[in-house]
Order: structure tokens, then C-alpha cells, then sequence
């Protein structure tokens, strides 16, 4: 059975303070709560909300690492520092990054082998831009950036692997895809899983959805049937919302 799962993506926001605040009352809301709950901060905050987090439903992810374990990387944190830290996750491949950063496929393929090496989870995010979309190179396009950032991996490593399908054209834009739209590309991720690893590692899989999911629409798109769940953004800063998302 594949988790159901809800992520908060938090972005470059909230202060320490802010966040332990945001924290504390999220795990207060959802001590009943079945799904897999994550928040994912900056990295500062890691370590305080890793200690927040001990022992409730919470897990915590990093936002992104760097592909080495160690070395002259001014700026740069590894997966073997945030595996220290307790994390659970990490979030990889995220469009911001992609786009501001220019992070390519193979690189997240080696940010992913350096994550699953320290023994954390990773969610990989990919998704089409508008022109993409529009241009009818949606479907063979996300098939691209799944075979090269994920089919390197063993049936055994894809276990450690959440799916984050964010067309980039409705993330923090308030536009968000349709539910048939976002049913589609998820039964077409499915299936590009199944081609490689065969239905039973692809049924595992979790599969989220992100792009402006808000307590107004979640409960539409969780219901369909390859949304297993979501990477919220904007609406995760706010608590009312994001717990409403969470028991949507
Ligand atoms: P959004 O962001 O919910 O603000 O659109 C989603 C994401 O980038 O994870």
C-alpha cells in the first residue's frame, strides 16, 4: 500500500521563531491524522524542528543538498550533515532550483544517489512549464526527467523515492491544473514507472501533487485515483490551511 502524504514546502520563509511557532501548532492539529505529514524548511531550522518534531507524526525535510559528501563547497550542505541532523527527507529537483539554478537531470540523479546513501527519503519534484504544455511535450518530457533522474536506481532504492508532479506554470501562480489534467499526467508517471520497474513498485509509489493545492481544491484532487497526496507551497505558511489540506 503507498503512503498518502502531505508536504509543506515553506520555501526562503518564516524566521526560526516563525517556524517553531508554525510547528508546534501544526503537530498539535494532527495528532489523529493518518497521513505522512512533512515539513520542509530552511536548512538553519533543521535542526530545531528535527527536535520539535521527535515523537509526533512530523517528519522533516531539507529543501536540497549538494551532491558530495564533504569538501571545498562554500556554501554547500551534504546529505551526510542533514542524515546527522535526524532528517528524514529531502526534496529534490525542485523547479525553483531547476530554473534559478540550473539544476539538470543528471545532477539530481547524483543529489539522489547521495541522499538514499545517508538512508534518507527523497521527494523528487519535476513538471512542464506553460510553453511545454502548451507546445504538447508535457507527457514525453516529464517521462525524460523521470528516466534520468530515477531509472539508474534498484527496485530496492525506489522504495525511498516520493514522486512530485508540479507543473511549473501553477505553482505559486494561484493557477492550478485541473483535476483531469493532474489524473492524467499521474496514471501517465505511473506508467512510465511500471515500464521500468513493473505495477508492483509502481502501485508502491506515492505520488504527489504541487501547484496552488489549497484547502479549496484539495480535496478534489486527493480524491483521484494516482494523486497520493501533495507538495504545498504557498498555502503550508499558514496553519489553518495547511491543516485543512492535510485532512482534506
Ligand atoms: P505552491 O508551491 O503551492 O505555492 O504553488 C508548490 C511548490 O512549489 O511546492
Amino acid at each position: 500500500m503507498r503512503k498518502q502524504i502531505v508536504a509543506g514546502n515553506w520555501k526562503m520563509n518564516k524566521n526560526l521563531q516563525e517556524g517553531i511557532d508554525l510547528c508546534k501548532s501544526i503537530i498539535a492539529l494532527t495528532s489523529e491524522v493518518t497521513r505522512e505529514v512533512i515539513i520542509s524548511a530552511p536548512y538553519i531550522h533543521l535542526a530545531t524542528l528535527v527536535d520539535l518534531c521527535k515523537g509526533t507524526n512530523l517528519k522533516v525535510a531539507a529543501q536540497n543538498c549538494h551532491h558530495k559528501q564533504s569538501g571545498a563547497y562554500t556554501g554547500e550542505v551534504s546529505t551526510a550533515m542533514l542524515a546527522d541532523l535526524g532528517l528524514d527527507y529531502v526534496i529534490i529537483g525542485h523547479s525553483e532550483r531547476r530554473a534559478f539554478n540550473a539544476e539538470t537531470n543528471s545532477l539530481l540523479a547524483e543529489k539522489i544517489d547521495a541522499a538514499l546513501s545517508q538512508n534518507l527519503k527523497v521527494i523528487y519534484c519535476f513538471g512542464e512549464t506553460l510553453e511545454e504544455r502548451k507546445s504538447n511535450v508535457h507527457f514525453d518530457l516529464v517521462r525524460t526527467q523521470i528516466t534520468e533522474g530515477v531509472f539508474h536506481l534498484s527496485a530496492e532504492q525506489m522504495t525511498k523515492v516520493v514522486f512530485a508532479y508540479e507543473p511549473v506554470w501553477a505553482i505559486g501562480t494561484g493557477e492550478t491544473a485541473s483535476s483531469e489534467q493532474v489524473q492524467e499526467m499521474h496514471a501517465h508517471i505511473r506508467q512510465v514507472i511500471t515500464s521500468k520497474y513493473g505495477s508492483e513498485v509502481a502501485q508502491n509509489t506515492s505520488i504527489l501533487y504541487g501547484g496552488s493545492c489549497k484547502p479549496s481544491n484539495s480535496t478534489d484532487l486527493f480524491s483521484q485515483t494516482d494523486v497520493d497526496g501533495g507538495l504545498i507551497g504557498g498555502a503550508s505558511l499558514k496553519v489553518t490551511d495547511f491543516v485543512s489540506i492535510i485532512k482534506a
